[in-house]
């Protein structure tokens, strides 16, 4: 009765492991058992370990950047390279440029959309909050199940300004979404580009002096705030400070409806890595910037006790060319330069190797770091965990295999990968969407076009107690309704 069986491998979820077969019927896990006799295929994954696929849940990928950039990878390399760094599916960014509706931005995603060979939805990046923004066409992507959306506090073009994010927020919470926010302060930033371009400071390795720690520290209490005004949940993207994820845990801990993420490249590379020779550096200029070895620690720590939902790439391939770093000439300033790195395909295996094969987290907090919570936070509620019902989306690990990252294994189309000559431990080998098979013996087995979008669940906010301002209560304000 079975399309497919996995068998005589160790099955590992959030919350456990043991040995298991896993029966597939029709894109489904129809069963988990002890033995699962037959199936039309049946998959051997002695020695392995089987795991949800991973959740890509932060890539730019089709996407031009504010200033007009397009990633190098589209939705056929980009999911591409993600099923062979074991994902399943992935939420790259809508993004929605100034002057342009929401409704254009998503129609426009979802013919880009139609290559992709994993699953997908959207978080949709809102930088023009209008009146027809707000109270028409948010509502209508909400109805079709786009449940997430992303701010920028810094970028001239994209920064809503404190007012802005509020309204966001407010309509967010209305409907039950999730406000994702990249947190730094713009002015700093602005501050210290001037001072540094007086004396002419304009190499690649000045961008991570020009964007500080305080920056982002700053941003990030000022977003809660915001966030807390209005009781609405908040996402904080790519945390890159030990200060910032430290604002993350205290709020967490007085019960704020705050989730957070980090990334690999927070923990791999320092700000040593854009001092390379030439304009080399440039390869490692992603924003915020990486920082020191022990802000790596510090995250580290973070990672294990629980501070972050999940690992990310922010994968923001903009080749090392006119086409992506140097669209402004082979020379330009550091602040003409595209920010943004790849790493969808190194995500988890750096995970998995610096964090399981290390003895830094376990396999339950690497499977929820690289599916579950991704699935629980932005509502693929048919994804993210191995148990009958659920899609599956499954990646069969050989947790022994070492081997050093190549830019041929990333699969996209990138001429670089800031994690080049790395040793891994531990390697994605076979990788099934809605039960087909796409990656296997090292050979994309997909084709163009098989992912489905996929209508995302409301925000689950259970266990959040949330925060009401005195202000905002109208028990205590005289009666004044402000915001749901
Ligand atoms: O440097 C990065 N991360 N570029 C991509 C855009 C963003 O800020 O997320
Ligand atoms: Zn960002
Ligand atoms: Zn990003």
């Amino acid at each position: 009765m079975f399309d497919t069986v996995i068998h005589s491998g160790t099955v590992v979820t959030a919350s456990d492991t043991f040995r298991g077969d896993i029966g597939i019927k029709d894109g489904r896990i129809a069963a988990v058992a002890e033995r699962i006799e037959g199936g039309t295929r049946r998959i051997d994954a002695g020695g392995r370990l089987v795991l949800p696929g991973g959740i890509e849940a932060h890539a730019h990928i089709a996407q031009e950047s504010s200033a007009g950039v397009m990633t190098a990878d589209d939705y056929y390399s980009g999911s591409v390279s993600a099923a062979f760094g074991g994902n399943s599916s992935f939420i790259p960014f809508a993004g929605q440029h100034r002057g342009q509706s929401v409704d254009d931005v998503l129609a426009t995603y979802d013919a880009r959309a139609q290559r992709s060979v994993l699953d997908y939805s959207y978080h949709l990046i809102i930088s023009d909050p209008t009146e027809a923004v707000l109270h028409d066409q948010l509502p209508r992507a909400f109805k079709r199940g786009i449940t997430s959306f992303k701010v920028f506090m810094t970028y001239d073009l994209m920064n809503l300004g404190d007012g802005g994010m509020l309204d966001i927020l407010t309509v967010a919470k209305e409907h039950g979404a999730i406000t994702m926010v990249h947190a730094e302060n713009n002015d700093m930033v602005k501050w210290m580009n001037r001072r540094l371009a007086q004396q002419n400071l304009t190499a690649p390795k000045y961008h991570a002096i020009s964007r500080p720690e305080l920056a982002e520290e700053e941003a990030i209490n000022r977003a809660i705030s915001l966030a807390k005004l209005v009781d609405a949940p908040l996402f904080i993207v790519h945390v890159s400070t030990a200060g910032g994820a430290a604002i993350v845990q205290r709020e967490k801990l007085a019960g704020t409806k705050l989730f957070a993420e980090t990334c690999p490249q927070y923990l791999a590379l320092t700000r040593e890595d854009l001092d390379r020779p030439g304009m080399e550096g440039a390869k490692f200029m992603c924003s915020p910037p990486v920082r020191d070895r022990a802000t790596q620690d510090a995250l580290w720590r973070h990672i294990q006790s629980g501070t972050f939902e999940s690992v990310s790439s922010d994968h923001a391939p903009y080749r090392f060319d006119a086409s992506g770093k140097f669209t402004a000439g082979p020379d330009a300033p550091y602040p003409k330069i595209a920010n943004g790195m790849p790493g969808i395909a190194a995500r988890l295996p750096y995970l998995f190797s610096e964090g399981v094969a290390k003895g830094r987290i376990t396999l339950q907090q690497f499977v929820a770091l690289s599916a579950t919570n991704a699935a629980k936070t932005f509502g693929m509620t048919q994804k993210g965990s191995i148990a009958p019902g659920m899609d599956a989306d499954i990646a069969i690990w050989n947790p022994d295999t070492t081997r050093l990252v190549t830019l041929a294994d990333q699969h996209d189309n990138m001429d670089f990968t800031p994690f080049e000559g790395m040793e891994l431990t531990g390697v994605p080998e076979v990788v099934l969407n809605r039960g087909h098979v796409i990656v296997e013996d090292g050979q994309l087995r997909a084709t163009e076009g098989q992912g489905r979008f996929v209508p995302r669940a409301t925000v689950d906010l259970t266990g959040k107690r949330g925060y009401l301002a005195k202000e905002l209560d109208p028990a205590q304000n005289f009666g004044a309704r402000i915001a749901p």
